[in-house]
């Protein structure tokens, strides 16, 4: 990246740091049940209600579902939520929302449902603007529905973050829309809702929250609180992913899961992601690859190339999960924990590259991470576009012999 452009990047990150402590973060409330959802609603006079959620989560959303009706609240049920979540979602979601006059959104599933229902909510209170006109930072202002997010996976953080990411149907473009009024009024952590992930999203969706503890970490936007948060979000995802892993019906490793993912998610709304993220977005965007695949994947690859500006704070990473002690020097921490998230990884059946990435894709891809990462993400070390696109192909370099997880293009 050219002098001037870090200049305005830094200068651009500045701003946002000075201004943080006035910025009007929020949490929602945390309820501990679905049990308790329907009775929170009612006391809000709420009668009818748009259930957001995917067609695979329709058999466990059915509990939710009756619990509304004998509180007396209807429930519009919009099912339709792809992975990757679309434009053309949105605006289905959006127009059966108006149609019935719900008063409230929940969003019942991983960060496809949740940030589906937040950009429904950002449409309902700017019915004249298209969702490609609110994206980037602050753009919404006006007060949404009242959301209330039920995450099933631990996970994407979203039921109390201040993103929503959708995709473009025709370009393929993932972008985040960031702006306060989208942080959910309402959050459920209920760790039985997530028993049935099965066990390979259950690791995609935990390194997920890994990896925005680790950005928002590593960044140059942090504060005690949000390093705190992260940095016992990834101690209590290492001790836990393993146990949900092997035992999807462990409660105290779904419930610890659930917990980090929401401190993760904390921790990054103010302190950012970086990199890795902006990378997995594209990805995601142009070739279906799981958020939390594509992260997970990605991850030690870009920590490896921030090198020495980041081997002070990984060393305190490796510290809080026991990986060194306090004599070990910086650069043998630093490796010691970009190696346990490979052996991690690997334990854990996620593959170390990604098919499906094309050649001729990358110089886009990496534009669109460019586009999406600069000026706002403070990362460690700044890169350009160009320097973006080794990442692509670090992940692609050994497609032939990893095999199992190809994506085709989205035509
Ligand atoms: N808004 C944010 O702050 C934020 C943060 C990170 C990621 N995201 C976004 O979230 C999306 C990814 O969300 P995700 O990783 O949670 O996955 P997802 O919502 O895309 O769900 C993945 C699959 O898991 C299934 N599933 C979910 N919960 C289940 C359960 N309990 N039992 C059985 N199956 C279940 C779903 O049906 C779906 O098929 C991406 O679009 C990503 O960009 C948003
Ligand atoms: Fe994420």
């Amino acid at each position: 990246m050219n002098k001037a452009k870090k200049m305005y990047c830094r200068l651009f990150q500045t701003v946002f740091k000075i201004a943080l402590p006035v910025l009007p973060y929020r949490s929602p409330e945390i309820l501990n049940t679905i049990q308790d959802l329907p009775l929170e609603l009612a006391e809000r006079n709420i009668s009818r209600v748009m259930l957001v959620t995917d067609k695979g989560l329709r058999k466990l959303s059915a509990d939710l579902e009756r619990l509304f009706s004998a509180q007396g609240i209807e429930c519009i049920v919009y099912d339709k939520t792809e992975a990757n979540p679309k434009v053309s979602n949105v605006e289905e979601a959006y127009s059966i929302y108006t149609c019935t006059g719900c008063e409230a959104l929940v969003a019942f599933g991983g960060g496809s449902s949740i940030d589906c229902a937040k950009a429904v909510g950002a449409r309902v209170a700017y019915p004249k603007k298209t969702l490609n006109q609110m994206k980037g930072i602050l753009k919404i202002r006006r007060k949404l529905p009242l959301l209330a997010a039920i995450p099933t996976t631990a996970g994407t953080g979203s039921e109390v973050t201040l993103a929503a990411v959708i995709t473009d149907d025709e370009t393929h473009y993932k972008y985040p829309i960031s702006s306060f009024p989208l942080i959910p009024s309402i959050a459920v952590l209920d760790p039985k809702i997530t028993y049935s992930l099965p066990a390979f999203l259950t690791a995609t969706t935990g390194m997920d929250a890994l990896t925005h503890a680790v950005e928002a970490y590593i960044g140059r936007t942090t504060t005690k609180q949000t390093r705190k948060w992260a940095i016992t979000a990834v101690r209590m995802i290492n001790r836990n992913i393993q146990k949900a892993y092997d035992d999807g019906t462990d409660y105290e490793a779904r419930e610890n899961m659930l917990i980090a993912s929401n401190y993760a998610g904390s921790a990054f709304s103010q302190s950012y992601v970086g990199y890795v993220h902006a990378v997995a977005h594209s990805l995601g965007g142009a070739y279906n690859i799981p958020h939390g695949l594509a992260n997970a994947v990605i991850l030690p690859y870009v920590l490896d190339a921030y090198g020495p500006a980041i081997y002070k704070k990984l060393k305190k990473l490796a510290r809080a999960i026991n990986l060194v002690d306090k004599y070990a020097a910086e650069e043998f921490a630093a490796r010691k924990f970009i190696q346990h998230i490979r052996k991690l990884n690997e334990e854990l059946g996620i593959p170390a590259t990604l098919k499906g990435i094309k050649e001729e894709d990358i110089p886009e891809l990496a534009r669109r991470a460019d586009k999406e990462a600069n000026p706002l993400y403070p990362v460690p070390v700044l890169m350009d576009a160009e320097a973006l696109q080794q990442f692509y192909r670090d992940v692609m370099a050994k497609e032939a012999a990893d095999g199992q997880f190809g994506y085709q293009k989205c035509c």
